[in-house]
């Protein structure tokens, strides 16, 4: 089968980083951010295969193996269903932290994809890409959850109302929603966060967190910021998870302070994110979460804007093909 391929052999992509879970909606709602992100360059080659050939910004830590990179392992199960002649071959240059709860492989997989796709003549749409970021997933922390590479692939908030059949949902964000996430230089690995989860949960406990999940759908449909601020509250994962993090609570109370609507983990930690009305109250609430940190010795990264609603974008198209 052949496809109208775009007329380069080479593009560089630009995907964001993500905030998965949005407090109480663990594993099934994301939303994806303006910065930071990740860039991958990906080309087509003579030569068989997918190939990473080179990794900037990660410290020498990501792997190199096409069985094991994410960005690879994302490319390679898209071949499976789109196959092309060439090879490939990906530079991933790392802008995010590794480790930090921001979904920095879904953001290497999801650039990749939007690459090849790109590079193949888009056969597929992007919401077409989310299995094959998801198979990435499953190689980089054992779970193929889709609540960073949605968001990541679609830009927005979007919904995972199910995994089986996949039936995703984006919802459009409110205009004046703005995103605080603070990282600090502290790295949790998703794998070790999931295990630590328990397995079961009271009845009465699933029905307070149904209805802040059922709250911040309708709070994000109806541009209800005050709703949102409401049910930004995880009763099942975020008392677990925050364990793990050195002053989850004096930080999240800062936020709070701050003029936060609500403040919550970001994915599996260790970053926080809070929502808020404008920029300046964004960028306060920062500050204060920062401070907060800094009282323990802790460095920050802190970024404030509202949802990114583009999702992965090209950043330059070149070479173009000989033949
Ligand atoms: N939903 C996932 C979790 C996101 O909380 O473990 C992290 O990748």
């Amino acid at each position: 089968m052949s496809y109208p391929y775009a007329m380069e052999s080479s593009v560089r992509v630009f995907a964001p980083a993500t905030v998965a879970n949005v407090g109480c909606a663990y594993d099934i709602l994301g939303f994806a951010l303006e910065a930071p992100g990740d860039e991958v360059c990906i080309s087509l080659s003579t030569e068989p295969g997918v190939r990473i050939t080179a990794i900037s910004g990660d410290g020498g830590r990501l792997p190199r193996a096409s069985n094991q990179n994410t960005a690879a392992v994302a490319v390679q199960a898209f071949l499976r269903q789109i196959p092309l002649e060439q090879g490939v071959e990906i530079e991933v240059h790392k802008r995010m932290p590794l480790g930090s709860g921001l979904g920095s492989s879904a953001a290497s997989a999801a650039a990749a994809l939007h690459g090849i796709n790109y590079l193949a003549g888009t056969p597929l749409s992007q919401t077409e890409l989310i299995p094959f970021a998801m198979e990435a997933e499953k190689a980089a922390c054992g779970s193929a959850h889709a609540d960073n590479v949605a968001p990541a692939l679609l830009g927005g908030f979007v919904l995972l109302r199910s995994y089986e059949p996949l039936d995703v949902v984006p919802l459009p964000p409110p205009p004046n929603l703005y995103y605080t996430v603070v990282h600090p230089e502290i790295e949790l690995r998703t794998e070790d966060s999931r295990r630590i989860l328990k397995k079961e949960i009271l009845l009465k406990d699933a029905v307070v967190q149904w209805g802040n999940i059922a709250g911040l759908i309708t709070g994000i449909l109806q541009k209800d910021l005050d709703l949102i601020g409401r049910s930004l509250n995880d009763i099942l994962i975020e008392p677990e998870r925050s364990l793990l993090i050195p002053g989850f609570e004096s930080v999240k109370l800062a936020a709070l302070n701050a003029g936060a609507l609500g403040c919550s983990l970001s994915g599996s930690g260790p970053s926080l994110f809070a929502f808020s009305a404008s920029l300046q109250t964004s960028q306060a609430i920062g500050t204060a979460m920062g401070s907060a940190f800094a009282d323990l010795g802790i460095k920050t990264q802190k970024f404030s804007s509202l949802i990114n609603c583009s999702g992965p974008t090209l950043i330059k198209p070149s070479t173009h093909r000989a033949a």
